[in-house]
């Protein structure tokens, strides 16, 4: 089964989509994490952002890993805090609005997801990635209770430069923050994490009453599509 979670950035998606997957004993892949590595490594390597070939091709070459602690590599560097920083959130929508680079995230996305049991969260994971996915969900949120949220995440950041980058950010990423038509919009300006998860469980369970099971307690997704889900 797939459960696919889009969203805007502060909508809430990484926490619930973790947790629910922890809960439903489902692999948790996080495709936003994906499009910061590149965009870390790009920036190492001094590639021009706006040239989607060379983009497209480092892509290419060097997959992300996604390890079971959660932790993100890319070209043998761990880069689970630094693609965290502000500079890679300005950076990110230039590089992932390039068809090329779309293109090899979405063929190695669909690998991933053809594993089976995840909940998979990103911009257009029930709209391009996983058309064909169990759950959707699409979760949206004020933009004040967005900043607020943001804020938290990141104390050391100022108020208004966060609000500056989340806009920036909103109006890049508008072309992908469609809701697929067949997804539960939630709005969460107003629920907490675990009326969310709990709700987000609810439907689940409601539409395939056998599915998770709580025995998985890996939150991986194996970097080798041929692997097996446990390994
Ligand atoms: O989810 P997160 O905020 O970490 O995503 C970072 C950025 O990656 C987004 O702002 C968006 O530009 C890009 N992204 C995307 N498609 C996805 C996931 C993320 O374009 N499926």
């Amino acid at each position: 089964m797939i459960v696919t979670i889009d969203g805007p950035a502060g909508a809430g998606k990484s926490t619930v989509a973790s947790r629910l997957a922890e809960r439903l004993g489902f692999r948790y892949l996080d495709t936003g994490a994906m499009y910061r590595a590149l965009t870390w490594l790009a920036m190492q390597e001094a590639l021009p952002l706006g040239d989607g070939d060379k983009l497209g091709a480092l892509a290419r070459v060097n997959q992300v890993e996604l390890d079971e602690s959660g932790r993100v590599s890319i070209a043998g560097t761990d880069v689970t805090a630094a693609i965290r920083q502000s500079r890679i959130d300005r950076m990110v929508p230039v590089v992932a609005r390039h068809p090329e680079v779309r293109e090899v995230m979405r063929e190695r996305q669909r690998e991933l997801a053809e594993l089976g049991d995840a909940v998979i969260e990103g911009r257009d994971i029930g709209t391009v990635v996983c058309p064909d996915a169990d759950v959707k969900v699409y979760l949206v949120a004020d933009r004040t209770v967005r900043e607020h949220r943001r804020q938290a995440e990141r104390p050391d950041i100022g108020a208004d430069a966060l609000a500056t980058d989340l806009r920036a950010r909103d109006d890049s990423d508008r072309a992908r923050m469609q809701p697929a038509e067949d997804a539960e919009v939630i709005d969460t300006s107003d629920l907490d994490v675990v009326n969310v998860v709990d709700r987000l469980e609810a439907l689940v369970r409601s539409r395939f009453p056998r599915s998770g099971t709580r025995t998985r307690v890996d939150r991986s997704v194996p970097t080798d599509a041929g692997q097996s889900p446990s390994s």
